[in-house]
């Protein structure tokens, strides 16, 4: 099986620049179908949901290109409601294009979105908030249909604050006649990135502070560019990645008012955090120590994806630690993996105990989604001896060119030479004839 192999235990030094976000683009990529016209995205992420995401806007009939790091999106020439299923199975985000769809075409047929498995990912509150809009929808074993010609604005509360629910609904509502008001939205900050990316293109979107959002439909909508914040979960991994190192690295282009919770958790582990202008070092030359309790929640609680990579730096901390993931039922997966590197990790349920040890050893792992690629890429580059992890590959769903970063940071990494179309996507080239075209301009 193809996997990557990480010779451990080298501290990581040096300065890493932020991509853009990839939980902020996925929606952005289903919002650009929503007018007849070009939606530019700056600061783009070349990952592979974003490729996919691509692939799902060419099927559609839209026209994507690249300009320097800028994905633009031509959404004039739509020719179909229906995605794919090899397309829309790839990836979660699919499930977005429901409403962007409904709010478009009136219509939309799409197979059940994929992505990680990290336990049951119901879209009843996707489904419950576009019905409420007016929507008419049927599933099958195969497939969702929905049709709605003539949205009609209403109130939704959410039972949870589901991020993608009110991304579906927000989405869904720019177009609808009259007013949509959201209770009980999720208040990620991928939220007010996708309202700021609507209003740029003309839509009338309030966000209360209580954490309501106010949609008033309106029915043209203009071209747009809008400038990407940078990924927070990929500055927390490369902040883990040196700090479980016992080496210091430097992330620029930090997004500080979002990763508030990420910070306190560091902080609470010893581990030194020095913030100058836009950059903050992690410096875990000290070591660092267990926490007590680390509980998952919705922003601005800490975020589930960096409870794995988490995880991995518990491992290793002195003392024990305890995690409760309150989002995910089956995000321990890697715990298991951890253990067959020496981890001494016990899971109850939603509860992991960690009891820290000094090192880890380097062993044979799976990787089974892309959070927890990362975190066995971190127990990889901490433990001693050589770490091979098959799976390795979900990774490139996130994080752009992570394991060239590393390796510029110090890190011993041999992989499999990269797929030819993949090489040609991050570099920004035209890919071969004969294979699916994502045009490369400057
Ligand atoms: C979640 C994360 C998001 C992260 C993304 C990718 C939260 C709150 N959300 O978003 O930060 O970027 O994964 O890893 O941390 N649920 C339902 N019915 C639904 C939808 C969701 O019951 O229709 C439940 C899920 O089972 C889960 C919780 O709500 O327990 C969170 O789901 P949601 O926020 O919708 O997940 P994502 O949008 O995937």
């Amino acid at each position: 099986m193809e996997c990557i192999e990480i010779r451990g235990g080298k501290p990581l030094y040096g300065t890493v620049k932020l991509q853009g976000s990839k939980n902020a683009v996925l929606p952005m990529l289903a919002g650009c179908i929503l007018h007849p016209g070009v939606s530019r995205l700056e600061h783009c992420p070349r990952i592979r949901d974003v490729q996919d995401s691509i692939r799902l806007l060419e099927a559609l009939g839209c026209r994507v290109w690249w300009e320097g790091s800028c994905l633009a999106v031509d959404a004039s020439r739509i020719c179909t409601w229906k995605i794919p299923e090899e397309i829309g199975a790839r990836m979660r985000s699919s499930i977005l294009f429901l409403g962007a769809l409904l709010g478009r075409l009136g219509k939309a047929c799409l197979p059940y979105p994929g992505g990680c498995v990290l336990g049951a990912r119901p879209i009843d509150l996707h489904l419950e908030g576009l019905r409420k809009l007016g929507a008419r929808i049927e599933e099958s074993a195969s497939c969702i249909r929905a049709e709605g010609e003539r949205l009609r604005g209403t109130e939704i509360s959410l039972r949870f604050p589901s991020v993608g629910a009110t991304e579906n609904i927000l989405l869904a509502a720019v177009l609808a006649d009259g007013e949509t008001v959201i209770r009980n939205a999720a208040r990620e900050p991928e939220i007010g990135e996708l309202c700021r990316f609507l209003q740029e293109k003309g839509a009338d979107i309030r966000i209360l502070p209580e954490g309501e959002i106010i949609i008033r439909g309106s029915a043209r909508l203009q071209d747009s560019r809008h400038e990407l914040a940078a990924d927070r979960i990929v500055a927390g991994t490369y902040l883990l990645a040196g700090a479980v190192t016992g080496g210091r690295v430097t992330v620029e282009r930090m997004p500080f008012s979002h990763m508030e919770a990420v910070c306190e958790v560091l902080k609470e582990t010893g581990i030194k955090l020095e913030k100058n202008g836009a950059s903050l070092t992690a410096d875990g030359s000290g070591g660092y120590c267990g926490i007590e309790l680390l509980e998952t929640a919705p922003y601005p609680g800490f975020p589930t994806d960096l409870q794995s990579p988490m995880m991995t730096l518990l491992s290793t901390a002195r003392g024990t630690s305890r995690i409760r993931e309150n989002i995910f039922e089956s995000r321990f997966k890697i715990a298991r993996q951890l253990q067959r590197m020496g981890a001494d990790i016990t899971l109850t349920g939603r509860e992991a105990i960690i009891c820290g040890i000094p090192k880890l050893r380097g062993a044979e792992v799976e990787a089974f989604e892309l959070r927890g690629a990362a975190a066995l890429v971190l127990a990889g580059l901490q433990a001693g001896g050589v770490t091979k992890i098959s799976g390795y590959r979900y990774i490139y769903r996130g994080y752009e060119q992570i394991f060239e970063s590393l390796k510029e940071l110090g890190a011993d990494i041999r992989q499999e030479p990269v797929s030819q179309r993949r090489a040609a996507f991050v570099k920004g080239l035209p890919e071969q004839a004969g294979t699916q075209s994502v045009t490369a301009k400057g």
